[in-house]
C-alpha cells in the first residue's frame, strides 16, 4: 500500500500532463482504490471554461469509468506553472465528487512541497448534500 507522500509523489509527476494554457494553474491528483490500484489525473481546461475539469474529477472518473468504486486516499498537488510550493485544496465540485464515493475513511492528502496535510471528507464537505437524503 502507498504511503501519504508515495501518492503525493505520484500526483506531482502527474502534473506534468496538465493542460492549462488559460490559468497556468497546474494541478495533479493521485486516487488510490482499496485494491491498490492508483489512477491520477490533471486538470484540463478548455477555451470555453466551464468545461474545464479538475484533476481531481479526472481521477475520479477514470477510475470509475474502470470499475473501481471503493477508495482509500488521494493526492492534490498544484500552483502556478506548476510549482508545488502551496497547499491546493479541492475545489467545491470535486469535494462533492468524492462525497458520492467516499466514506469517512477515505483520506485526502494535499503537500506543498514540504508538508502534508491529510483531511476527512467530513472535514472538507460538512453537512454535505449525499445519496442517503435522495434514498431515504
Ligand atoms: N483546479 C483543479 O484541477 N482542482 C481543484 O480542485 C481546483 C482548481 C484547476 C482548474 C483550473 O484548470 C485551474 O485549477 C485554475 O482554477
Amino acid at each position: 500500500m502507498k504511503s501519504d507522500r508515495e501518492l503525493a509523489d505520484i500526483a506531482i509527476e502527474a502534473i506534468k500532463n496538465s493542460y492549462s494554457p488559460y490559468s497556468d494553474f497546474k494541478v495533479g491528483a493521485a486516487l488510490l482504490c482499496r485494491d491498490g490500484t492508483v489512477f491520477t489525473g490533471c486538470n484540463i481546461e478548455n477555451a470555453a471554461f466551464s468545461s474545464t475539469v479538475c484533476a481531481e474529477r479526472t481521477a475520479f472518473f477514470k477510475a470509475v469509468s474502470d470499475g473501481k468504486r471503493e477508495f482509500s486516499a488521494i493526492a492534490v498537488v498544484g500552483g502556478k506553472n506548476g510549482t508545488v510550493d502551496g497547499f491546493c485544496p479541492p475545489c467545491g465540485v470535486c469535494r462533492q465528487v468524492m462525497n458520492e464515493f467516499c466514506g469517512e475513511d477515505f483520506k485526502i492528502i494535499l503537500f506543498n512541497g514540504k508538508d502534508i496535510k491529510g483531511f476527512t471528507i467530513g472535514d472538507l464537505l460538512p453537512e454535505s448534500f449525499g445519496a442517503k437524503k435522495l434514498c431515504e
